[in-house]
Formats: C-alpha cells, sequence, structure tokens
C-alpha cells in the first residue's frame, strides 16, 4: 500500500476512533439526566464507530499496511440540550462524510482499486447516518419545549438502538 493511502486510513481509524469516544460521552451525559432512550441509541453508534475503526484496522493488516494508533482527543464534557446534541452529531458525521470522500479521490488518484473498494462501505453507510441523524434532528426540532414529546421520542430511541444491535456492522 502506498504510504499517502496509508497515512490517510490511519487518520480515517483515529476519526472513527475519536467518533466512538464522542458519541460514548453523549451517551454518559443523556444516561446522568435519565434520558435512557437517547443514551441507548448514542452507546450503540459509540459501538458502531468502533466497529469503523475496526474495519478499516482488519483491512490494513489484510494488504499488509502498518497501522498507526494515533491519541484521541477528548470529547466536550458539557454539552447542550438533545437538539444540540442530535446537531453536533449531525455536523460531525458530515465532517466523517467529507474526509471518507477525500480518502476515495486519494485512493482514485492512486489507481488503489482494493481501498476504493473498501470504502464503497463507508460511502453508503454514511448516507445512512447523515439520514437517520438528520431525521431525529428534525424530530428534536418539532418537539421543540414540548417534554411530552421528547420523552416519547426518547422511548422510541430506546426501542430502535436494541435493533440496531441486532444488526451491527
Ligand atoms: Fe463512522 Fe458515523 O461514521
Amino acid at each position: 500500500m502506498q504510504k499517502a493511502i496509508q497515512d490517510a486510513l490511519n487518520e480515517q481509524i483515529n476519526r472513527e476512533f475519536y467518533a466512538s469516544y464522542l458519541y460514548l460521552a453523549m451517551a454518559a451525559h443523556f444516561e446522568a439526566q435519565s434520558l435512557d432512550g437517547f443514551a441507548g441509541w448514542m452507546y450503540a453508534q459509540s459501538e458502531e464507530e468502533y466497529g469503523h475503526a475496526m474495519r478499516i484496522l482488519k483491512y490494513m493488516l489484510e494488504r499488509g499496511a502498518q497501522v498507526e494508533l494515533k491519541a484521541i482527543a477528548a470529547p466536550p464534557e458539557e454539552f447542550g440540550s438533545p437538539l444540540d446534541i442530535f446537531k453536533q452529531a449531525l455536523a460531525h458525521e458530515q465532517h466523517v462524510t467529507q474526509a471518507i470522500h477525500a480518502l476515495y479521490k486519494l485512493a482514485a488518484e492512486h489507481e488503489d482499486y482494493p481501498t476504493m473498494k473498501h470504502l464503497d462501505w463507508f460511502i453508503e453507510e454514511q448516507v445512512e447516518e447523515e439520514d437517520t441523524v438528520g431525521r431525529i434532528v428534525d424530530r428534536l426540532q418539532m418537539a421543540g419545549d414540548d417534554r411530552a414529546a421528547l420523552l416519547m421520542l426518547d422511548s422510541e430511541l430506546a426501542q430502535r438502538s436494541g435493533e440496531e444491535e441486532s444488526d451491527e456492522a
């Protein structure tokens, strides 16, 4: 594997671990506030992100590339409202999507076809993730200051996180 691709994939592993850490911090925040459905959703999301990092790590090893685990930045210690948090999650997913697209472009420039193929899964996954988080943002916006609506959404997400755990990638 060419050095530029190896470096970029190592960066992406770090980005995925950071996402896992960020969602874990959000999960802990929600659990501390007794919003167990939001917390469960975020715990599941955090595990998914760990899975994304591992998917790249395993791929690199298959290709005989050198894996470099870099320091994971600390996530924020304080968070705003549920709407703020999900907006932050959406912005993070958009950032990850851009990074995946840049990686794909780099792989194409270097004619690294196996890496392009490997990244296909991530490109599709990002479409799904942005859609899922975007819908939660919409629902939270509709709920506004209505606490009953917020609790209903919390219960709904509790069911959803259970479903997602069973078909984890
Ligand atoms: Fe691994 Fe949510 O992107």
